[in-house]
């Protein structure tokens, strides 16, 4: 273990953007030791890395973070030099639902984890904390202008409630301990293993099983999409090359109202599944609003383009297809995790929103 040049723990690794990470830092950095801690919740699923689990530089700890004594243990155990932090309750509709677990988990395992990185390195130079967070915390924008990174904090669901008070103590450790910490705010992501209760691999399914495709309100809520491996090769960048103190909005410019891109998953799944055009469509169901549904998020990501030469990979179009297919090559993945506790969620979730 101690031939490794960094051992960096990664939590939440077995999530949808974690898996896409701990993938790519087991193939490009041999040399690290990749820990990825994460409790397996409802969103949390192993079979997302079983191409890279024999790896040599691959460990994985079955922790939850709301646990400070079990994550010290894993900083003991493992010498970690570096965090990505990952790990979160993640659903918006989930945190309106009940918001206790976000917090403990958003805010009280991220103040574990600084605080286990606090006791462990000291004063020593060339550690990195690095904290994955999210545009919601800025709020909602109106018709017009971009997130940057000088917006105010105006978080107005629980789950940016807490991404927000997370993203605060992070910064809190900076000021007052010195820790030397990172951070990036993103905006919505989409790829393969993307968890089916979020919008676009939801409808990828409903459509292919012909079930109603449930858009809350008028569907004229827009979100900035941005496919999860440039994201990751982001976190990669800013990690590596980032300023200490600094944190780094994410985002690919690719604004679209969710009815456009239903629209056009509808349209892009009729042609691969050999529809008549429009049959998808009829599926479509307009549903109660989300309650405080957040009208616009739009990222200006200048600050990471200039200072660090990142930029995305590919076009929303290619990503989208590369998506689609990966969900119909892939059922049985979708199909292990809708027949599980996922299926009581769902109905539970749906059953009272048709308007
Ligand atoms: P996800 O829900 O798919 O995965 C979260 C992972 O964290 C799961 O593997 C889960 O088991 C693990 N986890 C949850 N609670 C834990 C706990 N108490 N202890 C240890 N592990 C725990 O989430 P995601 O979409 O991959 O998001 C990952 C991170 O990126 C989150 O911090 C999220 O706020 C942020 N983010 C997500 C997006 C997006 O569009 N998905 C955009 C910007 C930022
Ligand atoms: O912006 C980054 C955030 O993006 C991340 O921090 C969150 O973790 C991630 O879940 C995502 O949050 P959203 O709430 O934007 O994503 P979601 O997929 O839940 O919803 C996207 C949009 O689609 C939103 O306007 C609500 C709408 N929607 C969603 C679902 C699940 C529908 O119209 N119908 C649905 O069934």
């Amino acid at each position: 273990m101690n031939n490794f040049t960094k051992k960096v723990l990664i939590t939440g690794g077995a999530g949808f953007i974690g898996s896409h990470l701990v993938r790519r830092f087991l193939n490009n950095y041999p040399d690290y030791l990749i820990v990825n801690l994460d409790k397996l919740t409802y969103a949390g699923n192993l079979s997302n890395l079983t191409d890279v689990e024999n790896l040599p530089n691959y460990v994985f700890e079955k922790v939850d973070i709301v646990d400070a004594e079990a994550v010290k243990v894993v900083f003991k155990k493992h010498q970690i030099t570096d965090v990505i932090h990952l790990a979160a309750e993640s659903h918006v509709d989930r945190s309106i639902e009940g918001p206790m677990d976000f917090v403990m988990t958003n805010v009280v395992g991220t103040v574990n984890l600084l605080q286990a990185a606090k006791d462990n390195w000291g004063k020593e130079e060339n550690h990195v904390f690095h904290h994955v967070s999210t545009d919601e915390v800025y709020g909602s924008l109106g018709d017009e202008g971009l997130f940057t990174e000088e917006t105010s904090y105006d978080p107005r669901s629980p789950y940016s409630a807490s991404k927000a008070s997370s993203d605060h103590f992070v910064m809190a450790f900076y000021h007052t301990y010195g820790l030397p910490i990172k951070m990036s705010n993103c905006s919505n992501n989409y790829g393969s293993h993307h968890f089916p209760e979020k919008l676009i691999p939801l409808m990828i399914d409903n459509i292919r099983n012909s079930k109603p495709l449930p858009v809350y309100g008028k569907g004229d809520n827009i979100r900035d999409w941005l496919w999860v491996e440039d994201h990751a090769s982001a976190i990669d960048r800013i990690f590596h090359l980032g300023r200490v103190g600094e944190s780094y909005n994410v985002g690919g410019l690719n604004e679209w109202t969710n009815i456009e891109l239903v629209l056009f998953l509808c349209k892009m799944l009729d042609r691969k599944l050999d529809r008549e055009e429009g049959e998808s469509e009829r599926l479509i169901t307009y549903v109660v609003d989300r309650a405080g549904h957040d009208k616009r998020y739009a990222i200006d990501a200048s600050k990471l383009e200039q200072e660090l030469g990142w930029t995305p990979s590919i076009t929303f179009e290619v990503g989208l297809e590369k998506t689609v297919d990966w969900y119909l090559n892939n059922s049985e993945w979708v199909n292990r995790i809708t027949s599980g506790d996922y299926k009581e969620y769902y109905q539970k979730m749906y059953s009272n929103r048709k308007v």
